[in-house]
């Protein structure tokens, strides 16, 4: 899908369908007085019928307005003036989205940006309301074909403003690519995503750019360095891990670089400790950590960036066969600590540990990993915030106001080192589960474990990175924190 400027008046362009806001009360927004006053005052007098919703996220698609070149209106609702923020103003933008995607709308010309929220500039505004007409716009088609009779999706979305907005068009351009192949990804299934398919995935990302280098570890390279955490998970599946490392170029050679690091567990049976059907359903999407880093990579890219960027990737299935790792054995990480595993269930902390400890050779700037790492993260914050850990105070705030800046949010949560004891072993330096108290924080003091020495955080995106339930699939989250991270990093 296509994103333009076009700052013709609103009323001349010929359009599937005009998006404008409505607030509540006050007066009205320039190109919706503009739509009024050529439409003889139809929409004052359906607004005084109560026939225009002015809630927060709720939308009215109006048909045949005189006086303009659209073909439809949609009137999206933003509520009180005083009361809109970012985050309402991104949920409306994406009811609407998701009206344009039901309907036989091939192109479209918003406004939305027009509306004042305190402290946002129009151009967050514009690039905001962007990201989700892309977002409502992706359909996943791999392994289901199209009906004939469905709506078709957007070709074009033109926004009413000027060239002056063109890097908020291109920001959103790439953000939203890099989203995508992060839903795409994401909601593949187990029986094509496998760890080679992620490797094969990141070749193709790398062959797009000249300024991206690809290594992939095979199995044998992480035997001789000494990966015996990760090759612990990966010993129960008939498939081989590879450890996939992109490598972004787009500053000084000598500029650290920023490494994003993902669990990208293709399908995590539980190993041994076997989850229930019920549990096991959706494990496809335990690689959601590496499908976001590597989305994330996709949009530094695109964009260009002026950081140099590393993204690594553990990918690996977590399957019981005859040569599983059993709840007991005690594995050697990469670090020379050793872990005993007494759930082999908790594997997302074994082969990031050994990827977290393999970043330290890039001496990078941070290292930030992201995984569906713990059931606990989705009790404790449900699916709107991510959960942040991080050793360091000035990262997590720049990764939290990363995240609010673009409504990609998360939440800081503590790992102070009374929580370490949970994992005490009486066989190896650590075990691999805390117990059930504050699992998604014993979940992140095992990994501060191996990030001793680094500038890290780490981002639990159990309930963030798909909707459970839910026919949506993955949400391509968090894609927008760490691409906006990264902008605010390249300066
Ligand atoms: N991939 C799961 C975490 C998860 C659970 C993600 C539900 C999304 C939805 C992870 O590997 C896991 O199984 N974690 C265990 C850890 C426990 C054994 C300490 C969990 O959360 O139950
Ligand atoms: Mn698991
Ligand atoms: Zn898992």
């Amino acid at each position: 899908m296509n994103l333009k400027l076009d700052n013709r008046g609103i009323c001349e362009v010929e359009t599937g369908c005009l998006v404008i806001p409505f607030v509540e009360g006050g007066s009205l927004p320039d190109s919706v007085a503009a739509v009024d006053k050529a439409a003889g005052g139809a929409i004052t007098s359906l607004l005084e019928d109560g026939d225009i919703a002015v809630k927060p996220g709720k939308t009215t698609l109006l048909h045949r307005i005189p006086g303009i070149a659209a073909e439809r209106v949609l009137a999206v609702g933003m509520g009180k003036p005083e009361k809109l923020n970012l985050a309402k103003f991104d949920s409306a933008c994406m009811a609407a989205a998701k009206v344009l995607r039901d309907h036989p709308v091939r192109n479209c010309h918003s406004s939305l940006h027009e509306v004042a929220v305190e402290g946002i500039s129009t151009a967050d505004l514009l690039r905001q309301s962007a990201l989700a007409l892309r977002h409502g716009n992706y359909l996943y088609t791999v392994t289901k074909q199209r009906k004939d009779d469905a709506p078709e999706p957007l070709k074009t979305a033109s926004f009413a403003a000027g060239p002056e907005f063109r890097d908020a068009v291109d920001q959103a351009d790439g953000i939203a690519a890099g989203f995508d192949k992060a839903r795409m990804l994401g909601d593949l299934p187990p029986n094509i995503c496998t760890p080679s398919y992620l490797a094969q995935d990141a070749a193709a990302i790398a062959q797009a750019y000249d300024n991206v280098e690809l290594e992939v570890l095979e199995e044998s390279d992480m035997a001789n360095l000494g990966m015996d955490a990760l090759l612990g998970v990966s010993r129960g599946s008939s498939l081989d891990a590879k450890l996939i490392v992109l490598k972004y170029m787009g500053a000084e050679a000598d500029e650290r670089p920023v490494a994003l690091i993902g669990k990208g567990i293709t399908f995590d049976s539980g190993g041994l400790s076997l989850k229930s059907g019920e549990n096991m359903m959706q494990m496809k999407y335990d690689m959601c950590g590496a499908a976001g880093v590597i989305g994330a990579f996709v949009a530094c890219a695109e964009m260009q960036l002026e950081i140099n960027l590393l993204c690594i990737v553990a990918a690996v299935e977590n399957m019981p066969d005859g040569d599983a790792c059993r709840p007991g054995d005690v594995l050697t990480s990469m670090s020379g600590k050793t872990i005993e595993v007494l759930n082999t269930d908790a594997e997302g902390r074994l082969v990031l540990c050994d990827a977290i400890t393999y970043s330290e050779k890039f001496d990078p700037q941070c290292v930030i990993d992201v995984a569906t790492l713990t059931g606990a993260c989705v009790v404790a914050l449900g699916h709107h915030a991510s959960g942040l850990m991080s050793n360091d105070d000035e990262l997590a705030q720049a990764l939290t106001e990363a995240g609010d800046a673009i409504v990609d949010r998360a939440w800081r949560l503590p790992i102070w080192d009374e929580y370490q004891a949970q994992l005490d072993s009486p066989f190896a330096d650590m075990k691999n589960i805390g117990g059930m108290p504050a699992g998604v924080l014993t979940a992140g003091c095992f990994l501060s474990r191996f990030a001793e020495d680094l500038n890290w955080a780490h981002i639990d995106v159990a309930g963030s990175a798909w909707k459970w339930g839910s026919k949506d699939g993955a949400t391509g989250r968090p894609v927008g924190l760490l691409a906006q991270f990264l902008l605010n990093r390249a300066g």
